[in-house]
């Protein structure tokens, strides 16, 4: 059993992952694992794509490099992918949302050719990384968050830190009535701090 969770921060690229991940990882003491860093520096990649830009992952070669990290609990997913994480490893999934003119500023400043700036706008238009995460993930542990401001950004982080406080205190008390042979079933700390309550 875990004694830190883990939580994947995705969205479409640019969305804010990365930012979000650092603030968390600052705050928290959690540690940030960069997918996009692992895959590079691992080798974790079957070749570079030159039409999209990005390498080509070999999700088997990810997954055993982050085993380790995932099992001892305690880190931030940050990449732009979700289906392929174990939900035995996963307690709760953000996904980050922009406004499309937020979005395509953003992806515009870091000089995205067109056809790849399109394909992401699309992409979060469509809604593909929130439908990936809902399709992967039991509902509650799925959290859908913007991230156009400054301000958005430090209410997240605020709501994810207050999250993970609640986790240690169910798990605590799980653990205490394990300990206590209180035996299992359905213990109320079982469940997921609930992050999505106060959505609006
Ligand atoms: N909530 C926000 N408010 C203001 N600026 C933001 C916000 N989120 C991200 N940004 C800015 O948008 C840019 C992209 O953010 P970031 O690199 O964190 O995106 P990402 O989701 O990690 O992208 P990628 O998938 O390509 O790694 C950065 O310049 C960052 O400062
Ligand atoms: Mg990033």
């Amino acid at each position: 059993m875990r004694n830190s969770p883990n939580i994947i921060v995705t969205g479409t690229p640019g969305v804010g992952k990365t930012t979000h991940c650092e603030a968390l990882a600052d705050r928290t003491g959690l540690r940030h694992l960069s997918v996009n860093q692992i895959v590079k520096e691992k080798g974790c990649h079957e070749g570079w794509d030159e039409q999209f830009l990005s390498w080509i992952v070999d999700e088997d070669k990810l997954l055993d490099a982050i085993e380790p990290d995932a099992l001892a609990g305690g880190c931030i997913i940050d990449w732009h992918a979700c289906d392929l994480f174990p939900e035995s490893w996963i307690d709760l999934v953000v996904v980050l949302r922009a406004d499309s003119a937020t979005l395509y500023d953003r992806l515009a400043a870091r000089k995205y050719p067109e056809e790849k700036l399109q394909e992401n706008l699309d992409s979060e238009i469509m809604e593909v990384l929130l439908q990936e995460a809902r399709d992967s993930y039991d509902a509650e542990m799925v959290v859908e968050l913007a991230s156009n401001s400054a301000d958005e950004m430090e209410s997240n982080v605020d709501r994810i830190v207050a999250w993970l406080a609640q986790w240690k205190k169910d798990n605590a008390e799980q653990e205490e009535e394990a300990g206590e042979g209180g035996g299992s079933g359905s213990g109320s700390g079982s469940k997921p701090a609930d992050v999505t309550e106060a959505e609006t």
